[in-house]
């Protein structure tokens, strides 16, 4: 049994599609998602990944999604994460997140967020998910939801998180990773300024950047596929095309 976390695009079938939205929409904690805010992430995946699927073979199991990358460059926010019911416990969840911290390594982000509404997902907190891989709560903004309900800020540094989940994921666990040019310029902004205040840091984002680009990170293999130019992705008409695979730069 092999578990894939793939980045869908627009050439995927309608249908496998339609199920990556169901993924998100039928869980009720999320509340109402808009589908055409899922399918814009699904569009902005030509350029940097933004929504991931897990399959176990052909099955879909789970997606997540990234929060936001807003104006804040250095920051990477996890956003909705779902797994079927049915398939939960059994660290598929954990491998979605984990694929963000390499997307956020891949960028440049030190530091990792997260939101939770305690009352509407209490194993994320507490005893659950998130202190499972390490975040610690950052703060509470209390009343804050429509409903009242607090929300919770939790995450970490980069550098710090990612060693807590290579004893916690899944045998048998491919990652795909796209290296785009709006990756690369991201990654170049960031580390120009660590390199100003915080050189350590500078340092260690780029040879684990490194290591993510050959295709094996620490025993975790990922299936890169490099983009030269964002131009090669689209069609005289700006439609998505095939990805050239495995091209370094
Ligand atoms: C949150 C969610 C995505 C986790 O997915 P998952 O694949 O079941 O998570 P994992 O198997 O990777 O769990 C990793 C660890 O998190 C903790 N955890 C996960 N679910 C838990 C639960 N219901 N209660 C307590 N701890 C839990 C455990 O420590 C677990 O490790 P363990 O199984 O070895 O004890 C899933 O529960 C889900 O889809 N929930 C509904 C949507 C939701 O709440 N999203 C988050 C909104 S902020």
């Amino acid at each position: 049994m092999t578990i894939h976390i793939k980045i869908p695009n627009r050439t995927w079938d309608g249908a496998l599609l339609d199920q990556i939205y169901h993924s998100i929409q039928s869980a009720p904690e999320l509340g109402f998602v808009y589908k055409t805010s899922l399918s814009d992430l699904v569009k902005e995946n030509e350029n940097r990944p933004s929504l991931w699927s897990a399959f176990i073979d052909k099955k879909l199991v789970g997606t997540a999604v990234v929060g936001s990358r807003a104006a804040n460059q250095h920051l990477w926010r996890h956003g909705d994460i779902a797994v079927f019911p049915e398939f939960r416990r059994r660290r598929y969840g954990t491998s979605l997140y984990f694929t963000q911290i390499l997307q956020a390594i891949l960028e440049g982000r030190r530091i990792i967020e997260d939101t939770v509404v305690p009352d509407l997902s209490p194993w994320m907190v507490g005893q659950g998910f998130l202190p499972a891989i390490g975040y610690t709560q950052f703060g509470v903004l209390p009343g804050r939801t429509r409903a009242f309900k607090d929300i919770e800020l939790w995450g970490g540094d980069t550098h710090l998180l990612v060693d807590n989940f290579f004893d916690r994921l899944p045998d048998d666990l491919t990652i795909d990773i796209y290296d785009t040019p709006k990756v690369r310029d991201g990654f170049q902004k960031n580390v120009e300024i660590f390199d100003k205040y915080f050189p350590q840091l500078a340092a260690w984002f780029r040879s684990q950047r490194d290591e993510i680009l050959t295709g094996d990170f620490y025993g975790v293999s990922l299936n890169v596929t490099v983009l030269d130019d964002s131009s090669q992705t689209r069609d005289a008409g700006g439609n998505w095309i095939k990805l050239s695979k495995g091209v370094r730069p």
